[in-house]
């Protein structure tokens, strides 16, 4: 059994190679006078343990709403309004505030941009880190410390005893990253949401922290959600990748057939704007797009004003998130054909 769902009295169900499973997920966002804004649209992933699923999308896409609906705290006036969000077999929708404060940074951890905002200013680094390993893990103040340290090592901070007395100020930026993802690690918790964390930083330090991320998840066998506006990144960071459009997956698949074979019509466009293509980024753009008529997205595909091969059915059917060869999934009625 689950040690969490073990430790909040919770029977466990059947999800023995899941660690996360999010089905017919549905977020809302309140309009006046008007229907709801649909920012999550009945929306289905799963990540299994040791796995690191990469998300894709444009700004306003819903990634981060997604990340915060997964541990219902839907950005407000954001509201959850169906779906299930099971983790080791326990639907956290269905929990308690207590219950989800114990499991959010213990078993749940989430890292975001802006280290230095995550951190407290009037606290040196090694108190902040320690406190996490009391209240969470019950540890007295000698064993927090030295678990501080500890963390401190493993996201290989030069000179751990002295930065232990150090305050957020007097780190660099990604000295302070690797401060914010001890903390996130320090419970080994079994998932990990990554929301744009590392993507102020410069080039190398953020290959580093990538590294060591990685490192650390097939270490502790823990499940990622690594959201990301950069689909180079996914590439090399990630085992699968999922491109998500207004709120609905587009595309998900193994990351060789993903790169090798994409087939969505937007998954091409995201290829083009990366690698720099205007020839492909022209073919995956239709001539027409200002004078197609706005398509209802309850009824119809949410692509179909942006994509050059769509045709009527695509304004009034949603395409279903089809598999096309093992694992490679596309919501598309006329994606690229490949072998
Ligand atoms: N606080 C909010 N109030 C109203 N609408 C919001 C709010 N946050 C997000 N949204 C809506 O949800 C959509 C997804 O936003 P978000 O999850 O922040 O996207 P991403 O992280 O992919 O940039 C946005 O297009 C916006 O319409
Ligand atoms: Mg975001």
């Amino acid at each position: 059994m689950p040690a969490f769902a073990q430790s909040i009295g919770l029977p466990p169900q059947n999800s023995a190679a899941v660690a996360l499973l999010v089905e017919r997920l549905r977020v809302e966002f309140p309009v006046l006078r008007g229907k709801p804004k649909v920012a999550i649209r009945d929306l289905d992933i799963s990540i299994r343990p040791g796995e690191i699923l990469g998300l894709v999308g444009e700004s306003g896409a819903g990634k981060t709403t997604l990340a915060r609906a997964i541990l219902n705290l839907p950005p407000a006036p954001g509201r959850i309004t169906a779906g299930v969000v099971q983790f080791d077999g326990v639907d956290l929708l269905r929990l308690s505030e207590g219950e989800l404060q114990r499991i959010r940074g213990r078993d749940i951890s989430m890292v975001v941009p802006n280290p230095r905002g995550e951190l407290n200013p009037l606290v040196p680094v090694g108190v902040q880190l320690a406190s996490i390993a009391q209240v969470h893990l019950d540890k007295d103040r000698h064993s927090a410390r030295a678990m501080a340290l500890e963390m401190l090592q493993a996201v290989q901070i030069p000179d751990p005893e002295r930065r232990m007395r150090a305050y957020p100020h007097e780190l660099s930026g990604g000295m302070a990253q690797r401060v914010v993802i001890a903390i996130a690690l320090m419970c080994s918790p079994r998932f990990i949401i990554s929301d744009d964390a590392t993507s102020g930083l410069d080039v190398t330090v953020q290959a580093q922290i990538l590294e060591l991320l990685r490192h650390l998840v097939r270490k502790q066998s823990s499940a990622m959600l690594f959201i990301t506006r950069d689909i180079g990144i996914t590439a090399h960071f990630c085992d699968r990748v999922a491109v998500i459009y207004r709120g609905e997956i587009m595309e998900i698949a193994p990351r060789e057939s993903f790169f090798l074979a994409p087939r969505h019509p937007y998954t091409m466009l995201l290829l083009a704007a990366f690698l720099h293509n205007p020839q492909l980024r022209r073919a995956w753009t239709p001539p027409d797009a200002s004078v197609r008529a706005n398509v209802d997205t309850e009824i119809g595909c949410a692509y179909t004003d942006r994509c050059p091969r769509a045709r009527k059915i695509c304004q009034t059917t949603k395409p279903l998130l089809a598999e096309r060869i093992s694992g490679h999934f596309v919501r598309c009625h006329f994606p690229l054909e490949r072998e």
